[in-house]
């Protein structure tokens, strides 16, 4: 039982693209009363009737499946044949949804059969979902399984995860592989364990890749509530890149992840498009995206809502552009925190724009820690064209970052800013601390510029107080100032 369920996962979830010679013979199914609406036995028996034609035929033979979906019961192709047979799929095999119709060991079989070629692009859809919710502790070797295959397949190849609710242990997808590029195509719901575990770093992870696609329009559910209540950093990430060359994820939810959503660490070259992301406003370090050591990365398109950062960018990242974001619940959208480690890299070349940010107590942030030895430095970060609403802080850099009284905040920080620019900022404040600047005086902030700053507050009962606040920055304000602006050359 073990091993037909296994055979029914890997050949559901590979899904392998050959090209292949035809053979000089060719015998359609559908010309044998194979058909797309045909019921599983009446197609078995088409493809044995083709089969036996293949086989009886002395030379080169070739079974075709043309495009198209065949239902196909269990079924052996056996041998010795007179010829050389060859197998075409173009189309999609369709195996039985229950487990109990497949008695043998496999559900597709080719037994006795010398110099055979399977080939064709198509696709073998194994229908898995009833057994592995039968059989849940085999679930994450079936997932690698599937990943061995996939990741030892010359050319692109793609592992599916069907419609259906799975629930989902931690799993690693490791490189290297094979030349092409891999998919993680997932069009179901991926559940994560509930319990508060912090023992893998991530639920769902994908290491030392070249060319990785995670897309499908599915969701992933981290099932984060009884890991919230433990209040601990460093909850396991729900999707996290670590070391991937050309990587992209698009079109997918994420909910109620235990710790950040997605995160980028070590990687070049990544897309993140067209993403829902949600977790509860007070569900803590819930960060929707989180970019670290890494470079050339883009972020656009997406929806984020949770109980911390939209978006934060550690030390270490370059060149990263986030457009076309709306934000909130949240913490908004933060570079840092930076300097609370030794030896960390510099931040630069980022740009944020055309975002809306709404419900947050930060709106746009640079976040460093006082009182540690680090002296990296923060520049050439740009925020423009971007809408805030009913935010607490809408511009803030806060060199003074400390959180839970962590530091020894009477020690400035070292971390140096500049070329900060904050350009066509509009829209409503909740607290009279519109724009705040809390530079270090040990490294003052140098070149922040504030163009086009229009923001109002959200009651009338705080327009007496509505003010900037400045504290070693040097910089310049041009065209509109609301607030006025505190900051000089
Ligand atoms: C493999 O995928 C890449 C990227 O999508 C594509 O450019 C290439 O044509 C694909 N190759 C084959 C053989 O399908
Ligand atoms: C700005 O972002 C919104 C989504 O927040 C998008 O609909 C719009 O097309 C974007 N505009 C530009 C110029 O990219
Ligand atoms: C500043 O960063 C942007 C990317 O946001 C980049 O295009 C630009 O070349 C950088 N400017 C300098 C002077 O490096
Ligand atoms: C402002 O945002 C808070 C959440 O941060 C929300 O509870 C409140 O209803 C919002 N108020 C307005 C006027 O939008």
């Amino acid at each position: 039982m073990v091993l037909a369920v296994k055979l029914v996962y890997a050949s559901c979830f590979a899904i392998v693209m050959v090209k292949a010679a035809l053979g000089q013979e060719l015998f359609d199914v559908t010309k044998y009363s194979a058909s797309t609406g045909g019921s599983p036995s009446e197609n078995t028996k088409a493809f044995l009737d083709a089969w036996k034609a293949v086989c009886d035929f002395d030379g080169e033979a070739t079974l075709v499946v043309p495009e198209g979906t065949f239902q196909l019961a269990q079924v052996e192709f056996a041998g010795p044949c007179s010829g050389t047979p060859r197998v075409q799929i173009s189309g999609e095999l369709h195996a039985p949804g229950s487990v109990d119709s497949i008695t043998n060991d496999a559900w597709i079989d080719f037994q006795d059969l010398n110099d055979l070629v399977v080939a064709g692009g198509g696709v073998i859809n194994g229908q898995g979902a009833e057994a592995w919710s039968k059989d849940s502790d085999n679930k994450p070797v079936a997932f690698l399984d599937a990943w061995q295959a996939v990741c030892e397949f010359n050319g692109n190849a793609t592992l599916v995860v069907p419609t259906g609710t799975f629930q989902v242990a931690p799993l690693t997808f490791a490189g290297p592989c094979k030349p092409g590029q891999r998919k993680f195509k997932i069009l179901g719901t991926l559940v994560a364990p509930s319990d508060g575990n912090k023992e893998h770093e991530s639920w769902i992870e994908f290491r030392e890749l070249h060319e990785i696609v995670v897309e499908g329009g599915g969701v992933l559910n981290g099932q984060g509530a009884n890991a919230w209540s433990q209040k601990k950093k460093n909850m396991p990430i729900s999707l996290h890149f670590i070391k991937i060359n050309n990587g992209r994820i698009t079109n997918l939810a994420l909910k109620d992840s235990k710790g950040f959503h997605i995160a980028i660490h070590q990687s070049v070259n990544v897309v993140i498009r067209a993403i829902d992301i949600k977790a509860p406003s007070d569900s803590p370090n819930t960060d929707g995206i989180h970019i670290s050591g890494s470079s050339h990365v883009r972020i656009t398109g997406v929806t984020i809502g949770t109980g911390d950062d939209c978006v934060s960018i550690g030390p270490g990242s370059y060149n990263i552009i986030i457009a076309n974001v709306r934000c909130g619940p949240g913490h908004g959208i933060s570079i840092g925190s930076l300097g609370k480690y030794q030896d960390e890299e510099n931040v630069a070349h980022i740009k944020v724009k055309n975002c809306t940010i709404a419900g947050t107590t930060n709106g746009l942030r640079i976040k460093t820690w006082p009182g540690t030895s680090t002296t990296s430095q923060a520049y050439n970060i740009t925020f423009e064209n971007i809408k805030l609403d009913n935010v607490s802080r809408p511009i803030i850099i806060d060199q003074e970052y400390c959180p839970n009284d962590q530091c020894n905040s009477n020690e400035p920080s070292k971390v140096k800013l500049y070329d900060i620019f904050f350009k066509h900022i509009q829209g409503t404040t909740n607290t009279p601390d519109a724009v705040t600047l809390k530079c270090s005086k040990l490294v003052p902030c140098q070149d922040v510029r504030l163009i086009d700053i229009d923001l109002k507050p959200l009651f009338s009962s705080l327009l007496n107080k509505f003010d900037s606040i400045c504290s070693n920055v040097l910089g310049l304000a041009l065209g509109i100032q609301k607030p006025n602006p505190c900051v000089h050359h």
